[in-house]
């Protein structure tokens, strides 16, 4: 699969968010090793607190399908600026995805690509326990 499909498969995502209160919409797509698509995309609630990111929908979405290993996200929002994680979602994409290639991109273009271990320096996971 190509990176602009991944990002295609992140901007349809989006379509689906829930964002009534920031009125901001995210898309997710995680590639996993086998070379499958599992999106996601933000839900907002009444609580505010409990929102869930698009990134950490999509991993939990494809966690729950039994996927296990990953290669590849795109993140997709509607602005000039690119939208990388949250720092809870590196934490997250790190423990299941490892370094992860983050691909950041807006509804017209490619906005650029990061590992993930250069967004999370120094993390903290499972070999540290
Ligand atoms: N959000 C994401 O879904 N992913 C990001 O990478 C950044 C932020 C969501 C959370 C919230 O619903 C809205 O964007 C505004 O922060």
């Amino acid at each position: 699969m190509s990176v602009s499909e991944l990002i295609a498969a992140a901007r349809r995502a989006r379509r689906h968010a829930q964002a009534a209160y920031s009125g901001f919409k995210v898309g997710a797509a995680l590639e996993t090793a086998g070379g499958a698509i599992v999106t996601g995309c933000n839900i907002e609630n009444a609580t505010y607190g409990l929102t869930v990111c698009a990134e950490r929908v999509a991993m939990f979405k494809a966690l729950s399908d039994g996927h296990r290993a990953f290669t590849r996200i795109a993140i997709v929002a509607d602005t000039d600026s690119p939208t990388p994680p949250c720092g809870a979602c590196r934490q997250i994409l790190w423990e299941f995805g490892g370094n992860l290639e983050v691909h950041l991109a807006n509804m017209h273009e490619h906005k650029g690509v990061h590992q993930l271990k250069d967004l999370l320096p120094l993390p903290f996971d499972a070999r540290l326990l």
